[in-house]
């Protein structure tokens, strides 16, 4: 039996894609490699979000590619946003890929794969590069039907600016996406133009998915979209063969009201990313009220500088962020609000900077994602010059990180003496005899494990000690 490797970067998107093309090559007959080195067929899920993620994905591609010297009929494939966002270019670069295919046509990855293993083709050119239709309702029920998953990824923090994701197994928390695509045009964005227009999933797909989620026993689900409130109001509707007026118009508050309701079993529900026009008072509500959503929003803010948010076209200015920040917090008390910022975007000033520093303390974050500025083809900002030099924007991001790190302790020292419900996901990567879980706000928290402990349970435990990003406490026995 041929195995597959997949290594994957980027957002929880590709997370959520890597696992869904898993289980379709698990579903034509492929195993899962033991190690990335002995398997048969690899499959390198990319981001274009900024240079750096693409480099490390075509040096990766670039040494893989290499191993087709020894091992000729070996498939190296490539998917995700770069795919997209090459073109068969990506040939020219990496003769020796044996295809590329686009987020909307991941669908088609069994048949190339199949194609290149029967007939031992060093590349299938004439698949070279498609971004088709998304698939027809019929074949994603079909594909959800079959495929039973047992994979599931964790985005990795992505704190040093790159999102590099580690694909571990564990059946606490999961991703389904809601909505494809991004309507917001932020100048400095080039998921517009690799993942396509907006796509509203029916919401009777989502609680297929959500349910055969549920029932290999997730607990915590993540609604995905790359601006996910606005969920229910994109013009072009996925999939858009079934003529069912109404079904589609159900915005993000009903959604949640209707999964919540409709699979009692998942215990958590989140949605990501937000933006502060998304903030409605019915979203609120929504959040205060139905017991499942967790108190929990990442609102990437990106600038302080209502200069800056202007040139970004990210449609707000600094007061109006703080008044969804307020908000939220007025409605729910022990919310964690999360977000990211760029730093040394085109014409940033140090008076910009210090505008993102002071409106960062006044949110009050529970954490923060810095990116360095990375200027992308396309965009319009990649038309500006790229004035603001690397040392420069690392030095931002190192004031922004100091300043994150003494809010984040603060913010996580107020748990201490408080009893957190965890949902334990099994033993922690630096320290194996200990067990890590997740808050409902989200939060890290490490805890020494009982015999009975298992992976993908609700414990209660009590926060002993507090760093900037994790929390420490003991397990709170009945
Ligand atoms: N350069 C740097 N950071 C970027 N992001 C998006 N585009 C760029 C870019 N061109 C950041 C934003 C976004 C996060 C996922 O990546 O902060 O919220
Ligand atoms: Fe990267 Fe954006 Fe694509 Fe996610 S949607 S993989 S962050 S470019």
């Amino acid at each position: 039996m041929p195995s597959f490797a997949l290594h994957t970067y980027g957002c929880q998107m590709n997370v959520r894609d890597s696992d869904l093309i898993a289980r379709r090559l698990r579903a034509i007959g492929l195993a899962q490699a033991e190690t990335e080195d002995e398997a048969d067929v690899v499959i390198v899920n990319s981001c274009s979000v900024r240079a750096k993620a693409e480099d490390k994905a075509l040096g990766k591609l670039g040494l893989l590619c290499a191993t087709k010297r020894e091992r000729p009929g070996r498939v190296i494939g490539l998917t995700g946003c770069m795919a997209a966002r090459l073109g068969p270019d990506i040939f020219t670069l990496l003769p020796h890929l044996s295809f590329s295919v686009g987020p909307r046509a991941q669908s088609q990855i069994p048949a190339f794969v199949t194609r290149c293993l029967e007939t031992g083709a060093e590349r299938l050119a004439e698949f070279g590069v498609l971004d088709a239709p998304p698939e027809t309702p019929e074949e994603a029920r079909a594909d959800l039907a079959r495929t039973a998953g047992t994979q599931r990824g964790k985005a990795a923090d992505h704190a040093d600016g790159e999102q590099t994701v580690t694909v571990a197994a564990g059946p606490a928390q999961s991703f389904v996406t809601i909505l494809y695509g991004c309507e917001h045009r932020c100048s400095y964005c080039i998921v517009p133009s690799v993942r396509g227009e907006e796509q509203s999933r029916c919401p009777a797909d989502i609680l297929t998915e959500v349910r055969a989620e549920a029932a290999r026993g997730v607990r915590d689900v993540c609604l995905l979209g790359q601006s996910v409130m606005r969920y229910g109001q994109a013009r072009f509707q996925w999939p858009d063969a079934i003529p069912s007026p109404g079904r589609y118009t159900e915005p993000l508050p009903r959604l949640l009201e209707y999964i919540a309701r409709e699979v009692p079993e998942v215990a958590r529900l989140r949605f990501t990313s937000g933006h502060p026009s998304g903030v409605t008072p019915e979203l609120v509500r929504a959040m205060a009220t139905i017991p499942a959503v967790c108190p929990h929003l990442h609102l990437p803010m990106q600038s302080g500088s209502d200069r800056i948010l202007r040139e970004m076209r990210r449609g707000y200015d600094s007061a109006t962020y703080l008044d969804a920040v307020r908000r939220l917090r007025e409605a729910i008390p022990d919310i964690a609000i999360t977000t990211d910022i760029i730093v040394g975007y085109p014409g940033e000033t140090e008076a910009d900077f210090e505008a993102t520093r002071r409106v960062m303390e006044e949110a009050d974050f529970d954490n923060a994602f810095v990116f360095k500025y990375s200027p992308r083809p396309g965009t319009p900002s990649s038309l500006l010059p790229d004035d603001v030099s690397d040392e420069e924007k690392c030095r931002r991001d190192a004031v922004l990180l100091v300043d994150q790190d003494a809010r984040g302790l603060r913010r996580n020292q107020a748990w201490i003496g408080r009893t957190v419900e965890v949902l334990c996901e099994g033993p922690s990567l630096r320290n194996r005899a200990r067990w890590s879980g997740r808050s409902p706000q989200n939060k890290i928290v490490i805890f020494e494990p009982t015999d009975a402990a298992r992976p993908g349970q609700l414990l209660s435990v009590r926060v002993t000690d507090a760093r900037a990003q994790t929390l420490y406490g003991e397990i709170v026995t009945a």
